[in-house]
């Protein structure tokens, strides 16, 4: 069979447009396309690809269990999905773990265990859910409704109810919105879709007060700020605020799609036998991968390694700057960075990624202002410095244009 792009039009369903190129091989840091072309990956499968691809630990680990068993369902409990459960309990605050495939999913857990023990505990009146303006939790009905992004939530009819949005580090304003009938806070420790946004110390700990004050659970969305990403093995660890759920997937599986709520025992129990599952959630195949990514990650090597290198794309970026002249700031944190385009090149993001893929190299952007950069935990120095290489002459191109 002819396998090209072409393909994808005839037979995909069209709500994505991927680039032209088809990778068939990975490894490290690098991809290969069907021509043999190499490209430096500095996009990661989107904060996915922690290890890189096929790092040599997930590939025999992920080999070693598929001898051993693939699939069970939840009518049967598996040796890794408990090994890993506890691993996670033992490196976060949380005491209870459930077990999803993607982000969204466990968004889904997380708001509607949030919304149960609300009303077990507090009646039914306590369901509204505060979310920020530019968030971003996933494709189903519920979490893209929480998102604060009317592009992808409108249009789908009537939305689930009782969901109110107020703008990231506007404390004042979630403030005047929140009551004793909330019943969650959920945002991300760094906005990712949204642009890269950090969050200020003071609003953080401005949500988490205001959600004592009104028995509101405060939720941390680490789908794409977990796993290591930061610098820290997630986000809230370097934020000096706890969580009452977090949620993390992406990076958790190197790329085997997992995902994880992790939560209080006081919160879990809320979640009864028959209130909520999932065929695939804590999959052995799965949980392996994602062990072996907990044990390589959850260490000072890796962890202050983050910080090493996002000290060399914040210099390269910053060096890049100073003779295009093209971005207003580089922000983020850890080796989730967004460069964001100064008012010259307002707009012009996906100019800069195009610019970026035909000097084979890979990046992404968050909106149309910020091109985000989100690779490897453990790229060698060597190819971040190679790559923002190429991103230069993707720089001089895209200015000069
Ligand atoms: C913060 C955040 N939450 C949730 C999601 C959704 O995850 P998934 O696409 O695995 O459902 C994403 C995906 O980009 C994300 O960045």
């Amino acid at each position: 069979m002819n396998v090209t792009r072409d393909l994808f039009d005839e037979v995909m369903v069209p709500n994505y447009n991927p680039a032209a190129v088809i990778p068939v091989k990975g490894l490290g840091s690098r991809l290969w396309d069907q021509a043999g072309t190499e490209f430096i990956d500095f996009a990661g499968g989107i904060a996915v690809n922690v290890l890189g691809h096929c790092h040599p630990e997930l590939v025999k680990t992920l080999q070693e269990q598929s001898e051993k068993v693939w699939h069970l369902s939840n009518v049967l409990t598996n040796e890794p999905v408990l090994r890993l459960a506890k691993k996670l309990t033992q490196a976060t605050f949380a005491e209870k773990v459930y077990f999803a495939n993607s982000g969204a999913e466990a968004n889904e857990a997380a708001l509607k265990l949030a919304r149960r023990y609300a009303v077990d505990k507090f009646g039914a009146e306590k369901n509204q859910i505060i979310a920020f303006n530019q968030g971003f939790h996933g494709r189903t009905f519920f979490t893209v409704t929480v998102g604060g992004q009317a592009a992808y939530s409108d249009g789908f009819g009537p939305k689930p109810s009782a969901i109110d949005h107020v703008d990231y580090n506007d404390l004042s304003a979630l403030e005047t919105l929140i009551s004793d009938k909330t019943c969650a806070v959920m945002m991300e420790p760094i906005q990712g879709e949204g642009g890269v946004v950090s969050p200020e110390t003071e609003f953080v700990k401005g949500v988490r007060a205001l959600c004592d004050k009104h028995n509101a659970l405060l939720i941390f969305d680490e789908v794409q700020s977990g796993m290591g990403r930061t610098g820290d093995l997630y986000a809230y660890m370097g934020l000096d605020v706890t969580p009452d759920i977090l949620t993390t997937a992406k990076s958790l599986g190197g790329g085997f799609p997992i995902a994880a709520m992790l939560t209080t025992s006081e919160i879990a129990k809320h979640l009864k036998v028959g209130t909520h599952g999932s065929t695939y959630g804590g999959n052995p195949l799965g949980c392996a991968v994602a062990e072996k990514v907990l044990d390589i990650v959850n260490t000072p090597e890796v962890l202050d390694g983050v910080k090493h290198k996002e000290g060399l794309f914040r210099t390269g970026l910053e060096k890049i700057n100073t003779q295009y002249q093209c971005f207003s700031e580089i922000r983020g944190k850890g080796l989730l960075l967004g460069a964001v385009l100064n008012e010259q090149y307002a707009g012009r993001s996906r100019d800069f990624l195009v610019a970026a893929a035909a000097e084979n190299l890979m990046c992404l952007v968050a909106g149309a202002n910020v091109v985000r950069f989100a690779p490897s935990l453990v790229i060698s120095d060597e190819d971040i410095l190679e790559g923002l290489s190429r991103f230069e002459r993707a720089v001089a191109k895209t200015v000069a244009s």
